[in-house]
């Protein structure tokens, strides 16, 4: 399946943040992998984080904009990921290179399954709304 079936949420400025976010992770993992310098996986872990913040913040304001009807429950998996990145960021600066491997595959897997599911329902009605 390729990446349009399986990601696009017929949205083009949030497809285009959706990619970005899976460059960055992609980048953080191979950093991860290669075993790079600590700071250099920080930084793509802080640029990471702070481009989903404001990914989410652009999500959450379309949503509003556009009297989603399943925006709360939205909203709450985007609160509850950066509480949960918070402090696994947190373990990962305090040390155990698991921690950090972890952190990479948690992040993969949380963002492709949201962006999969959760997001991608709001495309039809989004699209209904003019928002393409
Ligand atoms: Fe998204
Ligand atoms: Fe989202």
């Amino acid at each position: 399946m390729d990446w349009f079936n399986e990601y696009s949420v017929n949205v083009a400025e949030l497809n285009g943040q959706h990619v970005k976010i899976f460059a960055l992770i992609g980048r953080l993992r191979r950093g991860l992998d290669e075993k790079q310098e600590r700071q250099a996986i920080e930084e793509v872990l802080d640029n990471l984080l702070d481009y989903t913040q404001v990914h989410f913040a652009r999500e959450e304001q379309l949503m509003r904009e556009n009297d989603y009807p399943d925006m709360e429950k939205h909203i709450a998996e985007h609160a509850w990921l950066q509480a949960e990145v918070r402090d696994r960021r947190k373990n990962f600066l305090l040390g155990a290179e698991a921690k950090a491997t972890e952190l990479g595959a948690f992040l993969y897997h949380w963002l492709r399954d949201h962006i999969a599911v959760t997001d991608k329902n709001y495309g039809p009605f989004l699209n209904s709304k003019g928002v393409e």
